[in-house]
């Protein structure tokens, strides 16, 4: 039997858990999907203890995902060295004998909220990336690593944060990082002549997150637009009520955590995942 997990602080309600273990029961994967929570200082040691152990893959979760892409022992992929974050870390193949701490770059991490943002739009949301133009609202981590998928499939990248300086220092990085990139960057009050000419809107703030707020004055939605909203506690929020009101095509939380979910079972097993199995997991869950 395999063990995959996830590590942050705090892990309790995560949907982790049932949405890969409903995968393993789909493709018939032998293997448990169990959370473990570390001291925030300790996530260094806990890494190298779940790589002793045998343990064949992690999601890392807040706290955590821009320390662990600093760890020696991990080999972060082009992208999740960009964005400065992991989430996802495959030990397979790390056959450990004594001192592992030696071994450098034994782990590979990758980061599949990137993947996920992107599936999302283009699968649940018809859109095409490429020559689109996107509005990424916020610049945190979520927002970094929405902003690098999007800029790395082709999209040029507007970035609006409350902290501007965040959102210039983010396309700066996205315009170094990626092959060809076109990014800009902005305070919320660039949000409405933006969106007027974008595809593509993705909110990656907390906003929305169990208020009923939105970063997106509704007046700047538009029919043409695929909108997705990185925030699933509530799935329908005030701004995807604003966009469906505005016929634009509306994409909830959830499918990006469900792609993010899918590409990091796709890292470990190498097998298509099972979407439709995960995403009934995952809905069942949020129903709850
Ligand atoms: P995450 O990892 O979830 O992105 P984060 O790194 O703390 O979390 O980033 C939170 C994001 O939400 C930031 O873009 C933040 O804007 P600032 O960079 O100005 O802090 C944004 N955010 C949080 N509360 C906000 C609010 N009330 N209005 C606008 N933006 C907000």
């Amino acid at each position: 039997m395999d063990v995959y997990g996830l590590i942050g602080n705090p892990v309790g309600h995560s949907l982790s858990p049932p949405m890969h273990e409903a995968a393993y029961d789909a493709v018939g994967v032998d293997a448990r999907y169990v959370t473990f929570e570390p001291a925030v200082d300790a996530v260094g040691a806990a890494v190298e203890g779940a790589d002793a152990l045998g343990v064949a893959g992690l999601n890392v979760t807040v706290p955590f995902k821009r320390d662990v892409a600093a760890l020696d022992a991990v080999r972060a992929d082009a992208l999740a060295s960009a964005v400065g974050a992991v989430n996802t870390l495959d030990f397979a193949g790390d056959a450990v004998t004594g001192h592992n701490t030696d071994v450098e770059g034994s782990i590979t991490g990758h980061n599949t909220d990137v993947e996920g943002a992107v599936r999302a739009l283009r699968e649940q949301g018809g859109a095409s990336i490429a020559g689109s133009t996107a509005v990424v609202v916020g610049a945190g981590g979520a927002g970094r690593a929405v902003a690098f998928g999007l800029a790395d499939a082709g999209a040029v990248v507007r970035v609006a944060n409350r902290t501007e300086s965040r959102a210039t220092d983010l396309a700066a990085a996205v315009e170094r990082e990626v092959d060809d990139a076109t990014a800009s960057g902005g305070g919320l009050d660039a949000i409405d002549a933006w969106v007027a000419d974008a595809d593509v809107l993705v909110n990656a703030t907390s906003v929305g997150m169990e208020a009923d707020v939105t970063p997106v004055p509704a007046g700047a939605l538009h029919a043409d637009l695929v909108v997705l909203d990185a925030v699933y506690a509530p799935l329908e929020t005030r701004l995807l009520r604003d966009a469906a009101a505005a016929g634009a095509t509306t994409v909830d939380g959830a499918w990006m955590l469900l792609h993010q979910g899918a590409a990091a079972f796709e890292h470990w097993t190498g097998e298509d995942p099972p979407v439709g199995a995960m995403n009934d997991a995952l809905r069942a869950h949020l129903d709850a």
